[in-house]
């Protein structure tokens, strides 16, 4: 910067760089200041139209402005055009589902995908907290997987809408069904049953397990060689899918403390718990949820 000012007259600040470079004192351009002032003006004017100046509670949360507009209610308002329209486009396809039977819609290809397509939230929001997402099951907590063709209440579209509208709970004794079966007896029928998972029910060596399993008369709802007459809730015990764990404990617990048995009120130390909520009046809109959940459901992979 340099202390000697070569241009007196021409207005500069006396601020000099590089020899000549010079700061001059003009004015700003006319329009400049006019944009400059009509901003303060917009201030003004924006503070009093919109919602401008917080303010405590007990003052009235913040000062409101004379539009009555806020960001929310401009959400709101967006958000019900869209609900609108949506409502309006798959209004007949919604009541199509409230009418028709589970079994017609899984033949109306259109319907079904749209069914499915519609489910995925509404299982997030309900559903996979214990059936996992996509219905993978919860290995931790042994909620059964859907998305298989194991069925412990059947897998017809027609019986998976059952257990999601009423819900459902398995029953199982514990120790056989005069629950008298001793710690021998429960030890070789839980042989007797593992074998059976293995294609080994035959062998000798169960032979024991067998005759438990006829006198605790498992057979009553596991059917006479482990697998159940019709789908009512008790697990097949011939294949390799355990609905609560394949460890020997896990399969001997569940035959020593059955699966919700109570006892004076209260679940029985050990029991296994196995409740499927209905879910008729926890869905909103049921009349149509549970139908569209039955067909996504089946739609997993394992509907019959
Ligand atoms: C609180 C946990 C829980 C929630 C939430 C839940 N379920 Fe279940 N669900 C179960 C249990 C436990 C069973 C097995 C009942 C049994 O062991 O007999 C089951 C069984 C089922 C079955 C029968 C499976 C079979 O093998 O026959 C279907 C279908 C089903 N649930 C669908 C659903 C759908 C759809 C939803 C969401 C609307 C849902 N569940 C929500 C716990 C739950
Ligand atoms: C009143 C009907 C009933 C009787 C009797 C019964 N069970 Fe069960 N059993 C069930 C039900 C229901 C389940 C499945 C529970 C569930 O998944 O909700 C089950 C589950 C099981 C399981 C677990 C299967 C798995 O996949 O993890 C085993 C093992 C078993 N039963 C063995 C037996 C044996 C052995 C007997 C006889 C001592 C017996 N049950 C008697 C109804 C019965």
């Amino acid at each position: 910067m340099a202390h000697h000012n070569p241009w007196p007259d021409e207005g500069n600040t006396g601020h000099i760089w590089d020899d000549d470079l010079r700061e001059l004192d003009n004015p700003p351009p006319l329009w400049w200041m006019l944009s400059f002032y009509a901003s303060f003006i917009m201030v003004i004017f924006y503070a009093l139209y919109y919602p401008t100046i917080p303010l405590t509670d007990e003052m009235g949360g913040f000062t409101k402005g004379v539009s009555g507009w806020t960001a929310y209610n401009e959400y709101q308002d967006d958000y019900k055009v869209l609900k609108d329209w949506r409502k309006a486009k798959f209004a007949d396809k919604e009541e199509q589902i409230a009418s028709m039977s589970v079994a017609d819609i899984l033949k109306d290809d259109e319907l079904k995908s749209y069914a499915v397509a519609t489910s995925k939230m509404l299982f997030g929001d309900y559903c996979a907290a214990c059936h996992g997402a996509g219905g993978a099951g919860d290995p931790i907590s042994n909620f059964p997987v859907l998305a298989d063709d194991d069925w412990l209440w059947g897998g017809s579209i027609q019986a998976i809408e059952a257990s999601i509208k009423n819900g459902r709970i398995g029953n199982m004794p514990a120790r056989g069904m005069m629950g008298n079966l001793t710690d021998q007896e429960v030890d070789d029928v839980t042989d007797y049953v593992i074998a059976l998972s293995e294609g080994k029910g035959g062998d000798a060596s169960v032979a024991a397990g067998k005759a438990v399993y006829m006198k605790g008369m498992c057979l009553a709802c596991h059917g006479p060689a482990g697998k159940p007459m019709a789908p009512a809730g008790a697990a097949n015990l011939t294949d390799q899918a355990w609905r609560f764990g394949s460890d020997r404990d896990t399969i001997r617990g569940v035959i020593a403390y059955g699966v919700n048995v109570k006892k004076d009120g209260d679940y029985l130390e050990g029991t296994r718990q196995a409740v499927m909520p209905a879910f008729k009046e926890r869905l909103p809109n049921a009349d149509v949820n549970v139908k569209r959940l039955a067909v996504y459901v089946h739609a997993l992979g394992g509907g019959q």
